[in-house]
């Protein structure tokens, strides 16, 4: 069968974010510094380091300053990090974070949840945001979560999803990520979901960000890759979830993900033996059961 899909993708590693965000053990940075450093040395070149959040809200990525501060940055490498207002920007900016990412929702009452306001709210705090990091010359990505389903809220208009990324694009944002939250999508929704999207935004201005509660969340790639997306966010060991959506699991696991597109003969640049190896060690560290299927075939 031949399959229309690109023959390069980008991956966004999100494990040292999005992963440990949900981690119930809080790693110190040297620990964190080690991970991210393990995951370019398999050629990651997107790694998304840390967050600027409230210390309250999210303990585990308090120390994301001390650990970008800290890491062996290898050139071509993008080391960044989640800011939700104009004090988590100039934090990740001190911090010399190389791209930033600002992250509103779908729907009202995870927008409320997550970052304590509306959308519209946090759509102002982002215009600041993104005004400031043009004027340093730092590129903003920008996230739009619940687009396939909300914890709190149940199904999410497709039409608020497309009026959300529009907004963060027209702003500035160089390309948004599509963040299925709690992983309830499914292929057929999937792909109405991106014909909307893509109807008015070029394929190359998206992301995925798939959540794997289910297990879907390489059949959501698949359809992703087929109407010509080349952007996919994942989390090595699959480590994760989210503190503010009850229930949603770790991120696709990037060793999935990888032997699926090598396997499928579409380039990544990344060494999944060396990542199966990294997504082991961490799991170990964690103590928690490695959520990387191939992970865990290339162990022995
Ligand atoms: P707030 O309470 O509304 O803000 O929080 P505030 O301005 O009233 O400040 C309250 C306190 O937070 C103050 O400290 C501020 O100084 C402090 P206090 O006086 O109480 O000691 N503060 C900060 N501290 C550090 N860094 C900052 C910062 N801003 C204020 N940047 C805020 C608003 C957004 C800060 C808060 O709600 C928060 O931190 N939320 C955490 C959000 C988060 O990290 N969620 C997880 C990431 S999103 C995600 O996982 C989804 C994604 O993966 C995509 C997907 O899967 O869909 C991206
Ligand atoms: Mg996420």
């Amino acid at each position: 069968m031949q399959l229309n899909v690109p023959n390069k993708v980008n991956i966004v590693e999100v494990g040292p974010r999005d992963g440990l965000q949900n981690e119930k053990q809080v790693l110190t940075a040297g620990d964190k510094v080690e991970l991210i450093n393990a995951l370019s040395e398999c050629g990651m070149n997107h790694i998304e380091a840390g967050s600027f959040v409230s210390p309250k809200w999210v303990p585990q990525m308090a120390n994301s300053e001390e650990v970008l501060r800290a890491i062996t940055r290898t050139d071509g490498v993008i080391y960044s990090a989640l800011t939700p207002n104009m004090r988590g920007y100039e934090g990740a900016f001190k911090a010399k974070a190389d791209s930033v990412a600002v992250f509103a929702s779908a729907s009202e009452a995870f927008s409320q949840k997550n970052i304590n306001c509306s959308i519209a709210d946090s759509i102002a705090r982002f215009k600041d945001v993104i005004a400031q990091a043009k004027k340093d010359n730092i590129p903003v990505r920008g996230y739009v979560s619940c687009v396939l389903g909300c914890p709190y809220e149940g199904e999410v208009s497709m039409s608020e999803v497309l009026s959300v990324t529009k907004t963060l694009l027209e702003l500035g944002c160089y390309e948004v990520s599509l963040g299925d939250t709690i992983g309830v999508g499914t292929a057929g929704k999937t792909h109405s979901l991106l014909n909307l999207l893509l109807s008015q935004i070029p394929a190359n201005k998206l992301a995925l960000h798939c959540h794997d509660t289910y297990g879907q969340a390489l059949a959501n790639v698949l359809i992703g890759l087929q109407q010509g997306i080349a952007t996919f966010d994942s989390s090595v060991a699959g480590l994760g979830g989210c503190p503010y959506a009850k229930g949603a699991s770790g991120n696709l696991a990037s060793e999935d993900l990888i032997y699926m597109l090598t396997n499928m003969n579409i380039e990544t640049g990344i060494n999944l033996k060396k990542l199966a190896v990294v997504g082991n060690n961490i799991s170990t560290k964690l103590n928690r059961h490695n959520q990387a299927k191939s992970g865990i075939a290339l162990r022995s």
